[in-house]
């Protein structure tokens, strides 16, 4: 009788790893602003990453949420005033102004805001700079850098999709028309297009060939209710049913390690079931690094962001979401292109 031979499990084909600049370089501008973007990409970013809500007359911006109140001076503008309002958007309570009550006119006469002046004052200092750019604006920006061999892609997201179709302002079909007539249609693409929901990414599956990623928090479950939790897609089992979609998953790192915790087997899962793995996201501020990457005691001092990265791409990450472009670059080693 011969010897079995061990199974091995399929592995995606390896590509290099990626860094892609989570709301541009957010660590040292006001996120999702032209400006942010535009210095990751000097900073050597692979792909540029725009979350993406609608305005109301349909066109796709870049805000992390549709509640602009906190990342933009709208509160500032009086004419804008009666328009403070309280929605429940994915099931919770949020208070002030929205991307989709106004016009794109109306929204380009905003400026942004640093989110996060308590630990990014320094950036504060670009507050009322910048406009809310477009996709369209972030696209033209991608191709201008994408010269003399280098590519630089976009790495959309689709923010509260259930929510946007079920006031008439689904992302999905304009998403796919821009990118179209981009020249993106297919997974040659260098765009990824993600979402924390499933069934709007099953129904981009039908729509595109543009290569898709499934975001995953480390708690709580898709606002769609397409599964009971991402922990449970986050089993071999469930990342088999995502592998029929997507072509990746982006976990929050902590699901992949905790703080200083032994790492789970979600890199090794994630490939046994030919699904990549782009995990977000790495900042420099002691205030998100675990105790063994400090340095310091100072919530804002920058600790051994690189360290961290580098743990991560021991295990076999495919690229992750960095505010800090350069670092990420440095820790990656060689860029891309
Ligand atoms: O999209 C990856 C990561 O950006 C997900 O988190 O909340 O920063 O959009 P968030
Ligand atoms: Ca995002």
């Amino acid at each position: 009788m011969g010897q079995t031979a061990p199974v091995t499990p399929p592995s995606p084909p390896l590509s290099p790893v990626i860094v892609i600049a989570h709301r541009g370089v957010s660590g040292l501008r006001p996120e999702h602003t032209l400006a942010s973007y535009e210095l990751a990409i000097e900073q050597g970013a692979d792909f540029i990453e725009p979350d993406l809500v609608p305005t109301k007359d349909g066109v796709l911006v870049a805000r992390h949420e549709n509640d602009i109140t906190e990342t933009t001076d709208v509160a500032k503008h009086t004419e804008f005033a009666a328009r403070k309002t309280t929605k429940v958007i994915d099931g919770e309570k949020h208070t002030g102004w929205f991307t989709e009550d106004f016009t794109l006119v109306e929204l380009k006469t905003l400026r942004a805001k640093e989110r996060l002046p308590m630990l990014r004052p320094d950036n504060a200092q670009y507050d009322g700079q910048f406009e809310v750019p477009t996709l369209a604006e972030i696209i033209a920006l991608a191709k201008k850098h994408s010269v003399g061999g280098r590519i630089v892609g976009i790495y959309p997201e689709t923010k509260h999709p259930t929510y946007f179709a079920s006031i008439g302002l689904p992302l999905e079909k304009r998403l796919v028309a821009q990118l179209k007539a981009a020249g993106w249609h297919d997974a040659s693409a260098p765009v990824f297009i993600q979402s924390f929901e499933v069934n709007n990414l099953k129904a981009l599956h039908k729509l595109t060939g543009i290569r898709l990623i499934q975001l995953m928090d480390a708690n709580g479950a898709p606002a769609d209710n397409a599964a009971p939790s991402y922990a449970a897609m986050a089993t071999p089992e469930g990342l088999k049913a995502v592998a029929a979609y997507a072509w990746g998953i982006g976990p929050n790192k902590d699901m992949i390690i905790k703080g200083d915790a032994a790492p789970s087997t979600l890199v090794a899962d994630a490939h046994a079931a030919a699904l990549r793995l782009h995990p977000w996201t790495f900042r420099a501020e002691n205030f998100f690094l675990p105790p063994s990457m400090r340095v310091g005691i100072n919530p804002r001092a920058h600790g051994r962001l690189s360290d961290d990265i580098r743990r991560y791409l021991a295990l076999g990450i495919d690229g992750f979401f960095t505010d800090f472009t350069a670092i990420g670059v440095e820790a990656r080693g060689t860029r891309v292109n």
